[in-house]
């Protein structure tokens, strides 16, 4: 009997975890489309307060002497991905091991909803 019900509670976690595995496994790389959606625009924002307000600023707005002001940063998915995984000139740090490709892209979702005209 214990044998009997440990195996359907296998089974039921299996089940579940082909259901959710399709919502969570992370898409391809790709170039994310402007603007994104609001929630990923708003894990960017968390993602970016957690690393990159302290240099970058709060919501983007810094006196842009140090670091650059990420607001008018072009609208250039190749170059910002490979400068945020790399990191630029040993004062911009690298990220390529800390976050994932879908971070930076939510991220980047999160500049895009800021970017000035
Ligand atoms: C330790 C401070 C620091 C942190 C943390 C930091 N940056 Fe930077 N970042 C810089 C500096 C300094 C530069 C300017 C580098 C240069 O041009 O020499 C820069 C430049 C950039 C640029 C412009 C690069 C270009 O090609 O012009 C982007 C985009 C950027 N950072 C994104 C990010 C993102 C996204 C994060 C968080 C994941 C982050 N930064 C975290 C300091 C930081």
């Amino acid at each position: 009997m214990t044998k009997r019900v440990s195996k359907w509670t296998v089974a039921y976690f299996a089940a579940v975890a082909m259901m959710i595995a399709p919502m969570t496994t992370p898409s391809a790389a790709q170039q994310p489309s402007a603007g994104g959606d609001q929630a990923q625009i708003d894990l960017g924002k968390r993602t970016y307060a957690q690393n990159c307000s302290h240099c970058h600023g709060p919501n983007m707005v810094n006196s842009g002497t140090i670091t650059p002001d990420l607001r008018t940063f072009p609208d250039d998915w190749t170059r910002f991905v490979t400068t945020v995984k790399q990191g630029k000139n040993g004062k911009m740090p690298p990220w390529g091991d800390i976050l994932s490709e879908e971070q930076i892209a939510d991220i980047w979702a999160f500049v895009a909803s800021r970017r000035k005209p």
